[in-house]
C-alpha cells in the first residue's frame, strides 16, 4: 500500500476540524496553526515499520504518513534521507560517548528547508493553487523558487534586504519574484501583506500552511529509522520558526500511535542566537507565547525571527520533553564553524554551528551528560555562506 491516510486538519489551539480537500491557512475560527491528521488505525492495520527499509531515500518513503493524495502532483528534487553521521572527535573532545549530526546540506537547494517545500508545493499543485508567496531568512525562499520552477506554478519571495546574495541569486536564478525588504523577516510578512497583488497568492508562511510541517516532520521519522526505531536523549535543533522541532515531535507522536517507537522521547533543546532569543526569554520565564525581540541581529539568519507564529507549539514541545531553549553569542557561534571543519570534516551553516555552540554550553552546564545519545542538526550546508569561510590568519594560499 502506497497511498496516503491524510484524513483531517484539527486546529493546534481550540481543535476545530477542517476538511482537507480544499485549500487551508490557520484556523477559522481562533486563527492559530492547522496539524494534519491521518487514519492512523488504518496504518497501524496495513503498515509494519520494516517495510520502510526497502523504499526509496526519500522523505517520500513515508508516503502514507504525508497529505499528498495524487502520486502525480509529487514533485521531488530528491529531498529527505539526510545522513546521520557520528561526530566522534568533537563527541571525544566534549566527553560525549554518542554524538551525531543529522546532515541537512544534503538537500536539494542545501537546507532542510526543501523537506518542507517539497511536500507543500505538491500538496499546493494537487488543490490547484498557481501563486505562492512567502517572507523568508533565504533558505526558504531558495527552496520555494527550485519547487515552484518544477511544478510549473509562480513564485514570490520577500526576503531581508542584508540576505546572504547567494540566497537572493539562487530564488532569481529559478525565476521567483524577489522583493527586498528593509528589516527582518518579520517585516517581509508586513510587506507580503501590505501587496496589491496579494489577493491572488496563496500564502505559505511557515505554520500558516499546514503542509510545510508534514515536509520537516520526516526529519523526526528519519531519525527513528536511522536509530534502528529507537531515539537519541537529546537533540539539539536551531530555532527560528521552529517548524522543524514542532514537527519532530509530531512525528514521534504519530511513531508511538502506531506503536512503531515506546520509551522516553528525547529532551529537545531549541537554540537561538542571543540578538533573537524570544524562546529563550520565554522559556525562562516558563510563559506560553514569547513577546515580539525587537532589534533582532545575528549572523544565523536563519534564526533571526523576533516571534514565531507557532510558537506555542515550540514552547509545548520543551516543557514535555524537559528539554530547554539557549541562546548562543555570534562569537561563539563563528568559533565553531572551523573547529568543526578541522575535527570532522563538516562544514557547518551558522545556524548548525550555533546548534554546536548551544552543545558545548550545555554539556558544560552538565544539562548534557557522558552517557547522552546527542543528536545536533546542521540545518543547511556551509557552503552557502561563502564568506564565513575564512583560513585561519596566515594559511591562505
Ligand atoms: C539553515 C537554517 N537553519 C534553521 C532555520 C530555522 O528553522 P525553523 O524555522 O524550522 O525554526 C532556518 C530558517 O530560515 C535556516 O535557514
Ligand atoms: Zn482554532
Amino acid at each position: 500500500m502506497l497511498k496516503s491516510l491524510f484524513t483531517q486538519l484539527r486546529c493546534s489551539a481550540c481543535g476545530k476540524i477542517f476538511p482537507a480537500h480544499a485549500p487551508q491557512t490557520v484556523c477559522a475560527a481562533c486563527g492559530k496553526a492547522l496539524l494534519a491528521e491521518y487514519d492512523l488505525d488504518r496504518a497501524k492495520r496495513q503498515l509494519s515499520r520494516e517495510q520502510f527499509s526497502k523504499r526509496e531515500g526519500t522523505l517520500w518513503r513515508y508516503r502514507e504518513l504525508l497529505p499528498v493524495v495524487d502520486d502525480s502532483m509529487i514533485r521531488s528534487l530528491g529531498e529527505g534521507w539526510s545522513p546521520l553521521l557520528t561526530a566522534g572527535k568533537l563527541g571525544e573532545e566534549l566527553g560525549l560517548k554518542s554524538l551525531y549530526v543529522k546532515e541537512e546540506g544534503y538537500n536539494p537547494t542545501l537546507s532542510f528547508k526543501a523537506r518542507g517545500i517539497s511536500v507543500a508545493v505538491s500538496k499546493a499543485l494537487e488543490l490547484g493553487i498557481r501563486e505562492i508567496a512567502m517572507p523568508s531568512a533565504g533558505n526558504a525562499g531558495g527552496a520555494l523558487a527550485a519547487y515552484a520552477a518544477r511544478a510549473g506554478l509562480k513564485a514570490h519571495v520577500f526576503v531581508p534586504r542584508d540576505t546572504p546574495v547567494v540566497n537572493i541569486r539562487e530564488i532569481k536564478f529559478y525565476g521567483a519574484e524577489v522583493y527586498l525588504v528593509e528589516g527582518d523577516i518579520s517585516d517581509c510578512a508586513k510587506a507580503m501583506n501590505k501587496s496589491e497583488q496579494r489577493h491572488s497568492w496563496f500564502d505559505m508562511s511557515t505554520m500558516k500552511e499546514p503542509y510545510r510541517l508534514e515536509g520537516k516532520k520526516t526529519m523526526g521519522f528519519e531519525l527513528a529509522e536511522q536509530f534502528g526505531w529507537e531515539l537519541p536523549d537529546v537533540i539539539i535543533y536551531p530555532t527560528g520558526g521552529g517548524t522543524g522541532l514542532i514537527g519532530m515531535w509530531k512525528a514521534f507522536h504519530e511513531l508511538e500511535q502506531l506503536g512503531w517507537i515506546t520509551g522516553k522521547r528525547p529532551r529537545m533543546v531549541a537554540v537561538q542566537a542571543e540578538g533573537c532569543a524570544p524562546i529563550v526569554r520565554a522559556f525562562k520565564m516558563r510563559k506560553k507565547e514569547s513577546d515580539f525581540w525587537e532589534g533582532a541581529r545575528t549572523v544565523a539568519f536563519g534564526l533571526r525571527v523576533p516571534k514565531a507564529f507557532a510558537d506555542h507549539l515550540i514552547l509545548q514541545a520543551l516543557y514535555d520533553s524537559c528539554g530547554c531553549a539557549i541562546g548562543v553569542s555570534d562569537e561563539n557561534l563563528l568559533q565553531e564553524l572551523p573547529r568543526v571543519g578541522s575535527l570532522e570534516g563538516i562544514l557547518l551553516c551558522p545556524e548548525g554551528a550555533a546548534a554546536v555552540a548551544a552543545l558545548r554550553q550545555l554539556v558544560h552546564e552538565r544539562f548534557i551528560a557522558p552517557a547522552d545519545r546527542v543528536v545536533v542538526y546542521n540545518t543547511g550546508s556551509g557552503y552557502k555562506y561563502t564568506e564565513l569561510i575564512v583560513p585561519e590568519a596566515g594559511n591562505e594560499g
